[in-house]
């Protein structure tokens, strides 16, 4: 091993390579502390090239690689796991971000340029991306690739997959491809970058990113909704659609519990009381006159009685305060000690009676254990989190089967924007039918004929076998 080291340590540099243990230790655990894993080091490439060279030598070396961007994934996949040799690929010295293109609407990115400095370049000359979520300070462009994020704007703009013209990635035996062409329309064979986006590092590394940028919104309207029931959160959202629909940029669900969790956790204050549900509403647009639409289909929401209370900021900084209470629920459940995260999309007329079902269900099964439920109403991913308390650890596994069973009753997916990771991918395993099975695992066995990217996280492969 001490050559493979050595010659890793000429390819990138005394500043590429990590081997001390005290310096390897953040990044050998995911965000959450659930996971942790060893390697033989934390590789720091500068540029393409290096990452190149590095990879050529773990596949001549048989090491495998564990990619890794900022670190903030919800579902291990950039932790190591097992007990293969392995090394984690840490894209943090590749930030590069281009000037973008305010006509072409394009902007490039290295893999480890985090998505909030992309968007502050992008808001600098007027256009905007609009990937929204809490870790957007930590999270880099290649991990969010790499998961397909999906964040609190998706009902408008799409997943991170809408945002991607083109990918530079290296694939596991060290070839670069470059498929960084500023283009919308390109239907010259294969869309080879799809299948980069989302695999949660089991094909390759990217490094590198083209994106689609948009113009950006002159006026936006926030406002914080309590409601009685879910039936009452989804009439208002059909009512949104139909009077400012081409407008309404997040329609964010949170439960009372959540909040109550926000408040106390976190010391922010929720102007808004009543009801178990709040709903936090943003329309965005470049022309003027988004206020009168918002206020006058509030007027309606309220003549309804869907809507027990609520509020509209009336500044920027009211905006922001209403929007921080969302994006700390994460935050206030990490405080809440160890839970268990289920991130599911399912169609929303069955919201209500699958969160009834999981409510019964763990009553009986772990009566100490409290739900945490919030999410993207708007786009059908609910995050039915659970807290588990002084609940038995041993209990884990059947909370989550309850919950996973329920969804596929449902016609829903046990993983709508987080991905699989090391997290879920034995759940998706026993709930995947045989030929979904068998055609991804071709894939990855085409794509990565020696099991060296990521192995046991994101699809099956010789490191877990089935
Ligand atoms: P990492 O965590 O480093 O890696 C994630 C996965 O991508 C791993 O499998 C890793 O191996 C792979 N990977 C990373 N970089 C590369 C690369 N360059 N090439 C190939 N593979 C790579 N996610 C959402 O979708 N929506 C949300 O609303 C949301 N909110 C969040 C809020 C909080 C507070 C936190 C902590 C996380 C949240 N997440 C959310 C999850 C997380 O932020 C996203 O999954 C994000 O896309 C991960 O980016 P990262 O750079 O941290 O990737
Ligand atoms: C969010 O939407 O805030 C995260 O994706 C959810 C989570 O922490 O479970
Ligand atoms: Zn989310």
């Amino acid at each position: 091993m001490q050559s493979f080291l050595d010659g890793l340590r000429r390819i990138l540099g005394p500043a590429g390579l990590i081997t001390d243990p005290a310096d390897m230790a953040p990044y050998l655990t995911d965000w959450r502390r659930m996971f942790s894993g060893t390697a033989l080091a934390v590789l720091r490439p500068a540029n393409t090239d290096q990452v190149s060279e590095a990879i050529r030598l773990c596949a001549q070396d048989g090491v495998a690689i564990v990619p890794q961007g900022g670190n903030t994934g919800l579902a291990g996949g950039a932790t190591p796991m097992g007990p293969a040799p392995q090394v984690v690929l840490s894209l943090s010295r590749m930030t590069a971000i281009g000037t973008p293109d305010p006509i072409g609407l394009v902007i490039e990115a290295q893999a480890g340029a985090i998505l909030q400095r992309v968007k502050e370049v992008a808001a600098d000359c007027g256009r905007q991306l609009p990937i929204s979520l809490a870790a957007e300070g930590s999270a880099t462009i290649g991990g969010i690739i790499a998961t397909n994020a999906g964040g609190v704007n998706v009902l408008r703009y799409g997943m991170a997959r809408d945002f991607v013209l083109g990918l530079e990635v290296v694939l596991p035996d060290g070839t670069v491809v470059n498929g960084l062409k500023p283009l919308r329309k390109d239907n010259a064979g294969f869309d080879w970058k799809h299948l980069f986006i989302g695999s949660e590092g089991a094909f390759g590394i990217v490094t590198a990113a083209l994106l689609r940028l948009v113009p950006a919104t002159r006026h936006r309207s926030v406002a914080l909704l309590a409601v009685q029931d879910l039936q009452a959160a989804i009439r208002l959202l059909g009512l949104f659609q139909d009077r400012i629909g081409e407008t309404l940029s997040a329609f964010e669900l949170i439960s009372a519990d959540a909040l109550r969790l926000v408040e106390t956790q976190c010391g922010l204050v929720a102007p808004v009381t009543g009801g178990n549900w709040f709903l936090l509403v943003e329309a965005v647009s470049s022309l003027d006159g988004l206020s009168a639409g918002v206020e006058a289909t509030l007027e309606t929401a309220f003549s309804t009685g869907w809507v027990q209370d609520g509020t509209l900021a009336a500044t920027e900084q009211q905006a922001q305060a209403l929007w921080a209470l969302r994006e700390h629920v994460t935050e206030a459940e990490a405080r809440c000690g160890k839970s268990l995260k289920h991130d599911v999309s399912l169609p929303v007329w069955g919201m209500g009676d699958f969160l009834d079902s999981i409510q019964e269900g763990l009553a009986g099964m772990a009566p100490a254990a409290r739900m945490n439920v919030f999410g993207h109403l708007g786009d059908g991913n609910l995050h039915v989190n659970v807290i588990l308390g002084d609940t038995p650890a041993a209990c884990a596994t059947d909370i989550t089967r309850l919950v996973h069973d329920q969804i596929a009753t449902a016609g829903g997916s046990i993983s709508a924007e987080h991905g699989l990771g090391q997290y879920r991918l034995e759940e998706w395993r026993r709930l995947t039918p045989e030929a979904v099975l068998d055609l991804c695992i071709g894939i990855k066995r085409a794509m990565d004929p020696k099991a060296l990217m990521n192995p046991g996280k994101a699809i099956l492969g010789p490191f877990s076998p089935r």
